[in-house]
């Protein structure tokens, strides 16, 4: 039986190793980037309400399943559910949910590395102190440059891929749960250093307007279609990252005092999404008040992290400091979701005889090569477009817009109409019945509705000419800024990356 089987890539230490390395894949880019920008375009409060039902409502449940059947199939995505396909005597081609898991989860690190070295410039930048005193023109020209250096964004790219291999290649245990055991607290630490700081600062009661500020009228059918896609690409659901982690889930813990306690699936999937929510709360706490206190506008996307928070740390007391505690921060957390975006692909190869170090440089190298790619969409490949998008953009949309609902959609259907109604009670083993029963009515019915309408949204938004589209620019001008003397030009950059639309 598949619920007997030891798993052969490691098993966390504890409940909280695997709590650590999901918040780990979870918080990523996420959050700390597109999370504030769209609470704040898609009408503030009634958003931050949506999305916290959409995490309830869709995300927890999905990833209550996708952590159920990781843990029941002991091993990579793929031949986690060839196994469970074979245990529910169906089709062995729902091994395929896993192979588009590990597949999407190549194509996504190949980009997301790209910007993971954007990162790790500013960090320099910061440490460094070039921007400091910078002005807007300054500060835009240094991301400007940065983004038309080749080499640079090349070299950036290189190292985050390396830096995410290298923990990849080293094992679950000695690689993924050594570093998150590290990363994780010192994420925390700086959030609240960092949230500290927003406290004391003069915009702080501008950014919670800006973002809790009750605001039925803002919110759209698209806004409402945005917060269930953001909350499942969030949770990193829909790939096979979570499910491999499930696979290293112990069934039990022994506890100090020496007795068995079984680890409820349940449970730990809510701290996990408990933990993301807040961490999305609190970035947007601390970048909105640094943004509002220095007289900016909130901007978007690469614009808001990469050129409006640099200009704000480079006028205000302390910046250097602050900026670099910022961008260590960001680092940390897109760090952590690469790992767990490369481990479904390492985990297969693994399986299929490969050593660790070999699966993590092997795949590690493929992706690199795909992503120079999305590097160069930047730059010496901007003009070149595949219906109106660059690599890049084709990378982003197809992954997180396409590929991410449907594996959501084929995890659902699986977990709620496929496997033995038995089979998933016990390896819930919910306490409550009555949860049990509204997990398993979320599972099949209402998260794959909305898994379908999120999809049907993202393909009408591909397909319709541009002026039907929905609008990606934020509603800037009715933020509570203060004069917007400074505010920065945003360049000719890419709307979102790693994130859905
Ligand atoms: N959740 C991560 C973020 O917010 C991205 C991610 C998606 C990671 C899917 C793993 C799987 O940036």
């Amino acid at each position: 039986m598949a619920n007997e089987n030891k798993p052969i890539h490691g098993v966390w230490g504890s409940r909280w190793v695997f709590i650590l390395a999901a918040a780990g894949s979870a918080v990523g880019l996420g959050n700390i980037w597109k999370f504030p920008y769209m609470t704040g375009a898609n009408g503030g409060a009634a958003f931050v309400m949506m999305y916290l039902l959409c995490i309830v409502a869709v995300g927890v449940p999905i990833m209550v399943a996708e952590v159920m059947l990781g843990r029941r199939g002991g091993m990579s995505p793929v031949n986690s559910m060839l196994r469970l396909a074979r245990d529910n005597g169906v089709n062995s081609r729902w091994a395929g949910v896993g192979a588009l898991g590990a597949l999407s989860g190549f194509l996504l690190l190949s980009f997301y590395t790209v910007i993971g070295g954007w990162t790790l410039f500013y960090v320099w930048e910061m440490v460094s102190g070039a921007l400091v005193h910078a002005s807007a023109t300054e500060v835009q020209g240094a991301f400007d440059g940065m983004m038309a250096n080749v080499w640079l964004v090349l070299g950036g790219h290189t190292a985050f891929m390396a830096m995410t291999m290298f923990v990849v290649g080293c094992g679950v245990i000695h690689g993924i749960e050594r570093a998150v055991r590290i990363l994780m607290p010192l994420l925390f630490v700086l959030l609240a250093v960092l949230f500290g700081y927003a406290l004391t600062s003069d915009g702080f009661d501008d950014a919670v307007r800006y973002m809790f500020a009750f605001d039925i009228a803002k919110l759209s059918g698209a806004s409402v279609l945005a917060a269930v896609g953001h909350s499942f690409f969030t949770l990193s659901i829909g790939l096979g990252a979570i499910m491999a982690y499930g696979a290293y889930m112990p069934r039990e813990v022994v506890t100090r005092s020496g007795q068995r306690k079984p680890v409820s699936i349940g449970s730990t999937v809510l701290a996990v999404a408990a933990l993301d929510t807040l961490v999305a709360l609190v970035a947007g706490m601390i970048i909105f008040p640094i943004v509002f206190a220095n007289g900016l506008a909130p901007g978007e996307g690469p614009g808001l992290l990469f050129v409006t928070l640099p200009l704000a740390f480079a006028e205000m007391p302390l910046g250097m400091l602050f900026g670099t505690l910022f961008f260590v921060l960001v680092v940390c957390a897109a760090w952590t979701s690469s790992i767990s975006i490369a481990e479904p692909p390492v985990a297969w190869l693994v399986e299929k005889g490969f050593s660790r170090p070999k699966a993590a440089i092997l795949i590690g190298l493929l992706a690199w090569t795909l992503g120079i790619g999305s590097a160069l969409s930047f730059n010496v490949l901007s003009d070149y477009t595949l219906f109106g998008k660059t690599f890049f953009g084709l990378m982003d949309f197809l992954t997180i817009n396409i590929m991410l609902p449907v594996g959501g959609l084929l995890i659902a259907i699986f977990a709620g109409w496929i496997m033995k109604e038995t089979q998933a009670r016990k390896e819930l083993a919910m306490k409550s019945f009555g949860l049990y029963m509204v997990w398993r009515a979320m599972v099949r019915v209402f998260a794959p509705l909305a898994l379908m309408l999120v999809f049907a949204f993202s393909l009408w938004q591909a397909l319709a000419p541009a002026g039907d589209a929905v609008p990606a620019e934020p509603v800037v001008d009715e933020a509570p800024v203060a004069p917007q003397a400074e505010r920065p030009v945003e360049g000719d950059v890419p709307a979102a990356a790693g994130v859905p639309e």
